[in-house]
């Protein structure tokens, strides 16, 4: 890299503000884009108000996710018109993320306001886009696909604190389904080296991470580079990672039920850390618009998966994602989604609207579903879903589980864990042991939530 600037050129403190949109790799991506602007001066901040940079790592999956960008762009914009009346320093106004790749130079256009345009591929080019549009504003660098180049390029230590952490392992996606983004706003199916991942879950685990969740468009088909040149499963790959001391739970999202190997299916029953609670999205119960999704598994492949992987790990809780109203869709297609739901008993599950975006073939697709009959069919499906959900908390009631607790809660003395199962738990007295994963009885389970009881004080010291 050339015209670096060196952290006294652009001598601190300044202030970040980063606003993150959609999944968990753009978190991720937020904590990484902080890490490396840290060495330039640059510190974190909650509000845009005050930023001298502002970030928005934006998301292209639905319509609505890629519109809200411009409308957030718009009020920033205002704040920095306001600053600059008040005699502040400029502010510089940056997207990042799937809409910049999807979009690029046209955001400029739309919005003039915005100085730099980045896509998922190029954050480690940050320092010098930064230092390059300060001399000429307005250029757009970087969206072409390297994520090695990316990854090489951060630094290996992680910032941050809390105990739990997302670690990027994959990125991209082959498998094109027609409905879908991300194989074109994240490239194709690329797996970061184990020695890598290995070397990030170490500087986590030293600044106190317990869990760690290994994340991928198709986490499942990773197949990094091991350090005997050959190539690792996730299995393998989780197997090494439940050696690092410090890291006692292990998780991954999100996975294809296509790339369900039969070593991570057994690693569900054998290794302690990974905790039985699986993301595993199916899209739609219909084998006709399985197909026009070109999903490339039916409804009969995702049960056979779920029998596999519950024969290994009888207690696993399944989570998934479903569309309803892709294009051809009928009343009896979406009741295959309802019977799918109601035979795979989800723990939580996530359900959208189909929303056609641009350069995918289902946009262009006949049998376009009008929107109301959307509307129903999705307020039939969340009722269904909802009531899985706290179906699944209440039975947790009277169970002992082990909770790593995170966070105090909103009362004194009162902490936040997680359940193995992911789910939120509430425990009174427990404040002093955050950190610590410790077993807890379950006094009660809510839709979003469960609430706990301490054993006793012994236990818990
Ligand atoms: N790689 C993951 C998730 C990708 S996006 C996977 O394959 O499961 C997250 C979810 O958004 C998808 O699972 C899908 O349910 C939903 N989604 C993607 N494109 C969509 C679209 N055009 N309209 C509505 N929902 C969509
Ligand atoms: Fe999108 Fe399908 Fe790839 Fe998931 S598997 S990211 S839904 S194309
Ligand atoms: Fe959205 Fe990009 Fe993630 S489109 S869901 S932010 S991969």
């Amino acid at each position: 890299m050339t015209d670096h600037p060196t952290p006294a050129e652009v001598a601190g403190p300044k202030r970040l503000f980063i606003k993150t949109y959609g999944c968990q790799m753009n978190v991720y991506d937020s904590e990484r884009m902080a890490d490396v602007l840290r060495p330039l001066g640059y510190a974190p901040t909650d509000t845009a108000d005050d930023a001298d940079f502002v970030i928005l790592n934006t998301c292209h999956i639905r319509e609505k996710a890629a519109e809200k960008v411009y409308s957030e762009l718009g009020k920033i914009r205002e704040l920095r018109e306001l600053r600059i009346a008040r005699g502040g320093d400029r502010m510089t106004i940056a997207v990042a993320g799937c809409v910049a790749q999807a979009e690029g130079e046209e955001i400029m256009l739309r919005q003039p306001a915005v100085d730099l345009v980045v896509g998922p591929q190029a954050y480690h080019q940050l320092p010098e886009l930064l230092a390059r549009t300060a001399r000429a504003r307005g250029e757009r660098i970087g969206a072409d696909f390297a994520p090695n180049a990316k990854f090489d390029a951060m630094p290996t230590g992680r910032g941050g604190s809390g105990v739990t952490a997302f670690l990027t392992v994959q990125e991209g996606c082959d498998k094109f389904c027609t409905f879908c983004v991300v194989p074109y706003t994240r490239g194709a199916e690329w797996s970061r080296p184990v020695a890598a991942v290995l070397e990030e879950a170490r500087s986590l685990a030293d600044r106190g991470v317990r869990e760690i969740t290994l994340l991928g468009q198709n986490v499942n088909a990773y197949d990094g580079e091991g350090a005997d040149g050959k190539r690792s499963t996730l299995a393998r790959l989780a197997y090494a990672l439940g050696e690092i001391p410090g890291i006692d739970r292990i998780r991954y999202t999100t996975s294809h039920p296509n790339d369900m190997g039969d070593d991570l299916i057994a690693a569900h029953g054998d290794l302690d850390a990974l905790m039985p609670y699986l993301h595993l999205p199916v899209q739609a119960g219909s084998d006709r618009i399985l197909r026009l999704m070109n999903r490339k598994h039916g409804r009969a492949k995702y049960f056979e998966v779920i029998d596999r992987l519950r024969a290994a790990r009888p207690d696993l809780a399944l989570a998934g994602d479903l569309i309803v109203g892709f294009p051809g869709e009928t009343d009896k297609d979406f009741e295959d989604t309802m019977d799918l739901v109601r035979r795979v008993n989800y723990a939580a599950c996530f359900s959208f609207m189909y929303s056609p975006r641009p350069g995918t073939p289902a946009a262009t697709m006949a049998g376009q579903v009008p929107s109301e009959v959307m509307k129903a069919r999705i307020q039939t499906l969340q009722a269904l879903l909802t009531e899985q959900h706290i179906a699944f908390n209440e039975t947790q009631a009277g169970r002992v589980l082990p909770v790593l607790f995170e966070k105090p809660g909103r009362f004194a003395g009162q902490a936040v864990g997680r359940s193995p199962y992911l789910q939120s738990v509430h425990v009174e007295g427990a404040a002093h042991l955050i950190g610590q994963i410790v077993p807890v009885h379950i006094v009660s389970g809510q839709q979003k939530s469960l609430t706990g009881r301490l054993l006793s004080e012994r236990v818990a010291a």
